[in-house]
């Protein structure tokens, strides 16, 4: 981030939800970034859904007023889970992963019922992988496979103790 750039969080609605579903371009892109919980090919309305039967609280990054990241808390049985982590990809490499993600785990650390920060990454994606355990997420035993592409993709489950 550049001193003078504004941001700012919102909360996504059906605009920003068209323009964030063009940041993934393939099947494999909306795994990787939303797991199960989407599919191929997005689109505003199943977006919008999903939020609403999952109560994902998605919050978009605007940088100078255009949207750049976005991802989610939501509430899960005993911790608060982050996901839908995802940058526009003409934007990465640039910090914007990283701050959308702070102010994501600031915001699931302020629950109250938040004992445990809970997400899943897939092992072979080592940009997301190093991102949360530089924030001090941990690995759990847990694993999960998804096939993607007729391919198996192993998701680990990682959490993290605020305070
Ligand atoms: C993963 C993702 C969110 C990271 O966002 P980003 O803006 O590209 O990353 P940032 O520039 O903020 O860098 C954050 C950290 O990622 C890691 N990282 C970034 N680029 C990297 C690269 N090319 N190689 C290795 N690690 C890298 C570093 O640990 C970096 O930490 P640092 O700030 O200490 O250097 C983004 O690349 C993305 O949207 N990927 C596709 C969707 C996805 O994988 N989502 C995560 C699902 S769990």
């Amino acid at each position: 981030m550049k001193a003078h750039q504004d941001v700012a969080f919102v909360q996504l609605d059906a605009n920003l939800a068209a323009l964030a579903a063009t940041w993934a371009s393939s099947a494999a892109d909306v795994a990787l970034f939303a797991g199960p919980s989407l599919s191929w090919p997005l689109g505003v309305e199943q977006m919008l859904t999903v939020v609403r039967q999952q109560r994902r609280n998605v919050q978009v990054l605007l940088v100078d007023g255009l949207p750049v990241a976005m991802g989610s808390v939501q509430p899960v049985p005993g911790a608060v889970r982050i996901g839908w982590v995802l940058v526009d990809p003409l934007r990465r490499g640039q910090g914007w992963g990283r701050l959308i993600f702070d102010h994501l785990l600031a915001l699931a650390s302020s629950d109250p019922h938040a004992e445990l920060v809970t997400l899943g990454v897939y092992e072979q994606n080592l940009v997301a992988r190093s991102l949360y355990l530089g924030l001090g997420f941990t690995d759990t035993d847990t694993r999960r496979v998804l096939s993607v592409d007729d391919t198996d993709w192993v998701s680990v489950e990682m959490e993290y103790r605020p305070g």
